[in-house]
């Protein structure tokens, strides 16, 4: 039983994601998948590296893809980046950046948070406080979320690079870019990000659970 008699037609739902898929992707997951062997399968893995390169707006960075939703693709950051004893420090944004943070915790790795204020984006003066006091440099990447999908505010990516710079911390600077890519500007090389992590349910308009790395 129709549970909107009264609302006819299709409902949008209008937030960061997942957003509606368009027709021509509904329709091209009719088609029968292709054998592992076919030879028409090289080139449509090359067209989608190339794509997500040039949208990421990187030259040489290697595009990694994975069966997997964005937290497949924040474990695969967690899991490469930090080695035992090392940190990560995950400036807040809200919802996603604590997520992010339970997540490298639950996988045994230190997650140093800033705080957040509701509706706020990053506050640049605690993230360069943070990298000011790991004298020891126990803090092993910076993960950012770029657009943080609970309250919809993006963060000055560029005064985060420069306080990454100013500070002299080798820390990798790692952006989540899940829900701002294709939506909000990013130059994954002009920022000089080591990592980038995205998903396709949101700005590229896909179904949910395909995510990828993007590194330099
Ligand atoms: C900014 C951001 N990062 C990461 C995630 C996690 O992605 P997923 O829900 O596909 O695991 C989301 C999900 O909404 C998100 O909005």
């Amino acid at each position: 039983m129709n549970p909107f008699p009264r609302l006819p037609g299709q409902r949008f739902l209008h937030s960061p994601g997942p957003t509606r898929l368009p027709d021509e992707v509904l329709h091209a997951m009719s088609r029968q998948p292709l054998d592992l062997a076919d030879p028409r399968l090289d080139p449509i893995i090359a067209a989608c590296e190339s794509g997500l390169k040039r949208l990421l707006r990187t030259r040489d960075a290697q595009v990694l893809m994975y069966a997997a939703n964005g937290h497949g693709a924040w474990e695969a950051a967690v899991a490469n980046l930090l080695s035992p004893g090392r940190a990560a420090l995950i400036p807040g944004t809200g919802h996603f950046s604590e997520s992010w943070a339970l997540q490298t915790e639950a996988l045994g790795a230190e997650a140093v948070r800033t705080p957040w204020r509701e509706g706020r984006p990053i506050d640049v003066e605690a993230v360069a406080q943070a990298l000011h006091e790991d004298r020891r440099h126990r803090i092993a990447a910076v993960f950012c979320v770029h657009t943080d999908t609970a309250s919809g505010v993006s963060s000055d990516l560029q005064a985060l690079r420069a306080a990454l710079d100013a500070a002299g911390h080798p820390a990798l600077f790692v952006v989540d870019v899940v829900a701002s890519l294709g939506v909000v500007p990013f130059d994954m090389d002009a920022l000089r990000a080591d990592v980038v992590i995205g998903a396709s349910q949101k700005g590229l308009m896909l179904p949910p659970g395909l995510g990828f790395v993007a590194v330099n």
